[in-house]
């Protein structure tokens, strides 16, 4: 690319317009802004693509100019965000709502304060704050947005947990309230259960006293795998090639029929939470990570008139129960800060991110949650 070219104007970056630049132009352009602003972010470093494709192709760490900070405005030095599935469907272009190009990567993450708008009351320097709803852009060194789009944490919190609090552990808390009423004794069903997904509904319905049957893929190692799920409170754990059977029930042992399915994968995975699933029970479809289309059988729906839904956080997160959330993800952290919620992350320095990314495109194999610390 010629190097006039080079100036690629970020329109969307924080919802304010922003520009990458090559060094010769950042300090003229620098100057500009600082003559009609009063204060601005440091530069940053971010992951920026261009045009919707395989991840490990279309981004790539850049440096980023600074940003205004306006009145209302807080500036977050980020400390560690997550490369979670949904990152990945919206570089490929797959998600329903992706941000306009180019972007910056990231959706969650966790910051601390590091400057203030003239305006802004309810935060100080050094707080530890996640943004709150989470929003695209979290991949890069400095975000700005407003005040009001950042929930302040106690500083005890672990960082790993801090920055994937909201995704996965609130979507496993919101699933287990929203769809059916349940019960101690009562038992759920669900697969991708190695998961952050899984893993918490495994300990949240274990908190709660309901069961839980959980289904992996086949691997090798399972058995390893089935007995780190039964530390955290599983009940069974099958492989997917274990439930090829017609009828499940000699596999729910001791345990209830679940009324309440989650489904993360697709495909005959999704079936064997369907075989499980009681008369009148609930399949909630929160993940597709097989590709593959969720298919019923007739009998199912005429013979245990099955009821299938669905489950999309952002969308909950941009009505009134973001304030809801809120508590949620403090009630989250209380259970992590007590060490009854955990899970397996692996911590990756930013200039390591190529490594990161591949490992979360599963390039590598099965590794745990990838966490970026910037
Ligand atoms: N709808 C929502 O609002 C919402 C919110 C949060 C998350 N999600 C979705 O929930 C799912 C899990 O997210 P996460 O961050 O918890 O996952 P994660 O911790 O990153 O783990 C990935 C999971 O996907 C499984 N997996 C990977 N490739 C697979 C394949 N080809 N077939 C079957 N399973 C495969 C992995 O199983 P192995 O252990 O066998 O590798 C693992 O259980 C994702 O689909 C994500 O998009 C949806």
């Amino acid at each position: 690319m010629a190097a006039s070219a080079r100036i690629l104007v970020l329109k969307h970056l924080h919802g304010r317009t922003s520009c990458y630049f090559n060094s010769v132009r950042s300090n003229r352009m620098v100057s500009s802004i600082r003559a009609y602003s009063s204060k601005l972010s440091p530069p940053s470093k971010g992951v920026v693509y261009e045009q919707h494709g395989s991840p490990d192709k279309v981004t790539r760490v850049i440096d980023l100019p600074p940003v205004e900070i306006k009145e209302n405005d807080v500036c977050v030095k980020m400390l560690a965000s997550p490369i979670n599935p949904s990152d990945i469907n919206r570089i490929q272009g797959v998600y329903p709502v992706r941000p306009p190009l180019p972007a910056v990567g990231g959706y969650e993450g966790v910051g601390q304060v590091h400057d203030l708008g003239s305006a802004v009351k309810g935060l100080s320097l050094g707080d530890l704050v996640i943004p709150s709803p989470p929003s695209s852009g979290a991949w890069q060194t400095y975000v700005v947005k407003e005040e009001s789009l950042w929930h302040k944490l106690d500083k005890d919190v672990s960082l790993e947990f801090a920055s994937t609090v909201t995704v996965n552990p609130l979507t496993a808390l919101l699933m287990l309230d929203d769809f059916v009423t349940l019960n101690p004794g009562d038992a759920i069903v669900q697969n991708g259960s190695t998961s952050i997904v899984g893993q918490c509904v495994i300990q949240l319905a274990k908190l709660r006293g309901v069961h839980s049957i959980n289904i992996i893929r086949d691997r090798a190692g399972a058995e390893d795998v089935k007995e780190r799920l039964k530390k955290l409170g599983a009940d069974e754990v099958y492989t997917e090639s274990q439930l090829e059977v017609k009828n499940v029930k000699g596999f729910l042992g001791a345990l209830p029929e679940p009324a309440l399915g989650f489904n993360c994968v697709g495909g005959n995975s999704s079936s064997s939470v369907l075989k499980f699933l009681r008369q009148g029970g609930t399949m909630v479809t929160y993940g597709g990570m097989s590709k593959k289309p969720v298919t019923v059988s007739t009998s199912a729906f005429i013979f245990k008139d099955l009821t299938l839904r669905g489950f999309w956080l952002q969308k909950l997160m941009n009505t009134d129960r973001a304030v809801d959330c809120r508590v949620m993800i403090d009630y989250l952290l209380s259970l992590m800060r007590d060490g009854k919620l955990k899970y397996e992350m692996e911590l990756v320095p930013f200039d390591k991110f190529p490594v990161a990314l591949d490992k979360a495109l599963g390039k590598l194999g099965s590794h745990p949650k990838q966490i970026l610390k910037f």
